[in-house]
């Protein structure tokens, strides 16, 4: 199902980031396996481009920024740089970089949108959009929420992203809310306008059949055609964004805007490098794009649409990628279930190169994953430590302390053979998009490369016979220098300094396989190798699994409504004895009233098995409303001193646990009759 590698350019893109928030590592299970795509087509002497941008527009920016009381743009331009910065530290190297409110962007957007128009593809309807009226304003996406009509899960504006994940129309949501006043919302009439998407019914069922890229795209975008399409409404009440043509107050749906970015990203390039944008969009050059398996409905359904009513290109290929999650929950920075890039990771002294391994070689690339430290841990340090670094570390460094340079020697015919054949097989996994077969197709050489030289004894054949140990040695460089090329596309930083370290000057980044069997020249000079890839001690991994775990905690914690709880001293030992004499009873509320002169007192009877209620003063009255209480099953402390509260005595105390902002009554677990003892 692969038209890559092709003889043509290929265009690779990858899903655009929303430049509201911190890069994490669930945004890299995308970005990082389409630039090891990028580098091994180029490995394999294919001509690429690779851009991306950020993504700028859309509800929940404008809301984010109006909550920090900055405009959009400022927030943006913020997270724009932060991307491009991250993005180049993780070594992801695009041509291009923009944002969808670049010039070429609003440019190209308009004259997609025009062209749709005048094609008779975009027509005006009154529809029923939410609108709060406590707030008085229409609600776009982000800011209704309510319950999604296809799978009845809780939703938010215009996605179901807890549960069945399709796409939502203004209007669809069940039982709206307006997410800034948490109030009821309503629906009320506008004009909005919509895209015919009904009308390509047909073309996206033959475009489905041919779509390269991973199967979950293509399957997943199949299901939903087969149900009845309905057209898009694209416009959308706000300021911020790509106006709609003739409406001051409209603009294009940032689901119009943000994929027509890659048109102008394109078209960027093109204008740095004097590269030619049209012959991947109106001529034949194919596309690739990488995306997040989230957002396969918007790449399979209204991309291809939008660029069919506009007569451009067709994609090629869409590799979707399974969402990376944690202890079971996929990544969400405003949930706080994340790892960032930065302060998590490269903050924390780790390469690069070990986090794009791990992301890689873990799992197919169509998997949904857990992001694990433990098995990070493992990954490299049996794998890139273990394996590929002793190779890499041992033979160089028996080459060099007792040749200093590259033996004399006849490159075994074995070993040209292979390491063509494992070229051949990472190149086809490759152009199937199974990115971790491709690593384990390499590992599998360097663990061959191992058994090379452990079978050779060059340690014995040093004593014996040194032009026979330099043949070994010399053929151990050969396999090096293949992986180090392989190994390229998935470690590149470090194997650029292991390419020096076989003597080679070249730029590593620029040559192609066809260099890997090119014999090694004797005579190169060699350094002292260094070590290129260091143990994962366990204290570093433990440490940084209490960061997560502690996050994560948290963040389940204040999912569940409940804060974190400030841990107190202990108090001092006590006897038996001592707790002994305390009188605790279980109680049910009679009566429940607040006490006139205070704020925190409510005056409670309450039934203790006696033939009369106890009176008791409680300072609840800021957790509980009078009326919620009558009938509870509580815990009363019934030997306590009588004092006066307000002029109201107390006989006795309610036990209750105390979180600040919040205070639970204790009770039974189990309805027990009043006067009980607790003991
Ligand atoms: N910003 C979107 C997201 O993170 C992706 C946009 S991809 C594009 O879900 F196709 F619109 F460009
Ligand atoms: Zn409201």
């Amino acid at each position: 199902m692969s038209n890559i590698p092709s003889d043509k350019a290929v265009l690779v893109t990858c899903g655009l980031p929303y430049a509201n928030g911190k890069a994490h590592v669930g945004h890299l299970r995308t970005y990082i396996p389409a630039d090891i795509f990028v580098r091994s087509l180029q490995k394999n002497s294919q001509e690429t481009t690779f851009v991306c941008g950020s993504d700028t527009h859309g509800t929940p920016i404008v809301v984010n920024a109006e909550e920090l009381g900055i405009t959009p743009k400022e927030l943006v331009q913020q997270y724009h740089t932060h991307f491009d910065e991250v993005f180049k530290k993780m070594g992801v190297e695009f041509d291009a970089f923009g944002t969808t409110d670049d010039d070429t962007n609003h440019n190209r957007t308009t004259e997609i949108v025009d062209k749709l128009i005048e094609k008779g593809y975009v027509y005006p309807k009154i529809i029923e959009i939410a609108y709060c009226p406590q707030c008085d304003r229409f609600l776009p996406d982000r800011y209704v929420a309510g319950t999604c009509p296809h799978c009845g899960e809780k939703a938010r504006g215009d996605e179901c992203d807890q549960g069945c994940g399709k796409h939502l129309e203004p209007g669809e949501l069940n039982e709206p809310t307006c997410t800034i006043c948490r109030g009821p919302a309503e629906y009320k009439e506008q004009e909005h306008f919509f895209f015919k998407l009904s009308e390509f019914k047909d073309f996206l069922m033959e475009h489905l059949e041919n779509l390269g890229g991973t199967l979950n795209a293509r399957n997943y975008a199949m299901g939903w055609i087969k149900q009845e399409l309905t057209d898009w409404c694209i416009t959308r009440n706000l300021e911020w964004g790509v106006r709609f043509p003739g409406h001051d107050d409209l603009v294009v749906y940032v689901w119009v805007d943000a994929p027509i970015g890659y048109m102008a990203f394109t078209e960027q390039w093109a204008e740095k490098t004097g590269g030619d944008w049209e012959k991947f969009w109106k001529g034949d050059c194919p596309i690739v794009h990488f995306i997040g398996g989230d957002i396969i409905y918007h790449h399979c359904i209204f991309w291809p649409a939008m660029l069919k009513g506009a007569d451009y290109s067709q994609a090629s290929a869409v590799v979707a990628s399974g969402m990376l999650k944690i202890e079971d929950k996929t990544f969400s920075k405003s949930r706080g279930y994340v790892v960032w890039v930065e302060e998590d990771y490269l903050d924390h002294g780790f390469h690069p190169d070990l986090l794009r391994y791990y992301l890689v070689s873990y799992t197919s690339h169509t998997k949904e994953v857990n992001f694990s430290w433990k098995i990070f841990q493992d990954k490299i340090n049996t794998e890139l430590v273990g394996v590929l670094g002793n190779f890499l570390y041992r033979n160089l460094l028996f080459a060099f302390k007792n040749f200093g340079e590259i033996p004399d020697g006849d490159i075994d015919p074995e070993v040209i053979e292979k390491i063509n054949s494992t070229i051949e097989e990472v190149v086809r996994a490759n152009s199937e998009y199974e990115f971790k077969k491709a690593a384990d197709t390499a590992m599998a050489l360097a663990s061959y490369g191992n058994s090379y030289f452990q079978s050779n004894e060059p340690w014995k054949l040093i004593k014996e016979d040194k032009d026979a140990c330099g043949k070994v040695v010399k053929n151990c460089i050969q396999l090096a220098k293949a992986l180090i090329l392989l190994f390229e596309p998935m470690t590149p930083g470090s194997m650029e300094v292991a390419w020096k370290q076989i003597g080679m000057d070249s730029d590593v980044h620029e040559v192609t396989y066809e260099e890997a069997t090119v014999p090694v020249v004797s005579g190169t000079k060699l350094e002292k190798p260094g070590i290129l890839f260091t143990k994962l001690e366990d204290d570093k991994i433990n440490e940084m699994e209490a960061i997560s775990s502690k996050r994560i905690k948290a963040a389940m914690a204040k999912e569940a409504g409940i804060e974190e709880v400030e841990i107190m001293e202990y108090k001092d030992e006590i006897e038996y004895d001592d707790f002994a004499k305390l009188d605790i009873r279980v109680g049910k509320i009679v009566t429940a009233e607040k006490i006139k002169k205070s704020k925190k007192l409510l005056r409670l009877e309450v039934d203790i098995g006696d033939e009369e209620p106890r009176q008791v003063v409680a300072g609840l009255a800021e957790y509980y409303d009078p009326e919620e209480m009558v009938g509870k099953i509580v815990n009363v402390l019934v030997n306590l001193k009588p004092v006066k509260l307000c002029g109201v005595e107390s006989q006795g105390m309610l036990l209750a646990a105390d979180a600040g902002e919040r205070v639970s009554l204790l009770s039974t677990d189990k309805e027990m009759g009043p006067g009980s003892c607790i003991r």
